[in-house]
């Protein structure tokens, strides 16, 4: 039977990713060049230094990934592009190359959601059923969306005010971690204890949305007090606090939402989903909820990477969904 090959790119935000994919599920070649560095010292994603650092790495990128998927451009079926969301300009530079692409080897151009993508990492490690709810979490989204079929999307509950990355991110920032810190106070966390309670915000409101800037004052609030008092507080502590706080507030939601809503699956996906302690707790919590399947996008694909744009190309490739040569970014981009 005749296989599938998908070219994929993404260069939303700060990592500029080029993959192979074999009918949406087997990954040929994953190469992601990461600019984290350049960004460590503003303490955030500069989006002109982003720009820029994509368009110095993408082809190196395409070459890298059709040399260790050991393709060629006659091999290829589609080409898979991130158009949005994102940072436009970051977005333009994955765009204007896969349509370069495209249009050189005369190969379908499959337009793909970045949002869409994270969900469909998880086909790396399960086959997706309908109806399912996906748990997003992410520097830029924190969303609970219900997907009644394929394609479908409808976002149920999100936070009213940052993103769960994004908490973790700022948070770090004043334990003097650099950015992204979500990975460093997720294993700090691991050793501390859950002394401070932080808020819990909305945990008990009967929706499906979120809020983290509360938590994020609160959190920067005492760490800033003890200062004043020439006091350290234990910083493993201060992490386990601020994770249990998050993670309390993203199961009990979630799991709300797979009693109140008939579905076959959970899925777990986006950067904050590689988190140890909310792996933990959601598998615990859908052990008990034998109805529901729980499956969770494999960790080394939880942040930005082309494999998940693969993955999501596929299922709009055989839709039939094709973009124009004229396909444009759309930096805020919605299902
Ligand atoms: O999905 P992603 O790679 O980029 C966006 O589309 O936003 O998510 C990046 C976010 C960052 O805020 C980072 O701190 C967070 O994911 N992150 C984590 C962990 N690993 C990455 N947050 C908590 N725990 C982790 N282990
Ligand atoms: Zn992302």
């Amino acid at each position: 039977e005749k296989k599938n090959l998908i070219l994929a790119f993404e260069s939303s935000c700060d990592e500029t990713s080029v993959a192979v994919v074999e009918d949406g599920h087997i990954i040929l070649s994953n190469i992601v060049a990461t600019q984290v560095n350049s960004h460590k010292r503003f303490g955030g994603v500069v989006p002109e230094v982003a720009s820029r650092h994509h368009i110095e790495q993408i082809t190196s990128c395409v070459q890298d990934a059709m040399t260790e998927a050991n393709v060629s451009y006659d091999d290829l079926d589609a080409v898979a592009v991130t158009y949005g969301p994102g940072l436009v300009g970051a977005l333009l530079v994955g765009v204007s190359a896969a349509k370069a692409i495209a249009f050189a080897h005369e190969l379908p151009l499959i337009p793909v959601n970045h949002m869409a993508g994270h969900i469909f990492a998880a086909r790396y490690e399960s086959e997706i059923s309908y109806p399912s709810m996906a748990l997003l979490v992410s520097g830029g989204h924190t969303e609970l969306v219900y997907m009644p079929e394929e394609g479908q999307f409808e976002i149920i509950g999100e936070t009213r005010d940052d993103a769960a990355g994004e908490a973790y991110d700022k948070v770090g920032r004043v334990l003097g971690m650099t950015y992204p810190s979500g990975k460093e106070i997720d294993e700090l966390a691991h050793t501390g204890k859950d002394t401070f309670n932080f808020p819990r915000a909305m945990i008990k409101d009967d929706n499906y949305d979120f809020s983290f800037s509360g938590l994020k004052s609160a959190f920067i609030n005492t760490v800033h007090h003890a200062d004043q008092l020439g006091e350290t507080l234990d910083r493993a502590d201060l992490a386990t606090s601020f994770q249990q706080s998050v993670v309390d507030v993203l199961a009990e939601k979630t799991l709300r939402a797979c009693h109140e809503y008939d579905i076959k699956q959970l899925i777990l996906a986006g950067g904050v989903a590689a988190n140890k302690g909310l792996r933990a707790r959601l598998e615990a919590d859908m052990e008990k909820m034998d109805t529901v399947e729980f499956i969770k996008a494999p960790i080394k694909l939880c942040g930005d990477n082309a494999a998940m744009i693969g993955a999501a190309g596929y299922v709009e490739f055989l839709k039939g969904q094709r973009a124009g040569l004229d396909l444009n970014a759309d930096p805020s981009l919605e299902f």
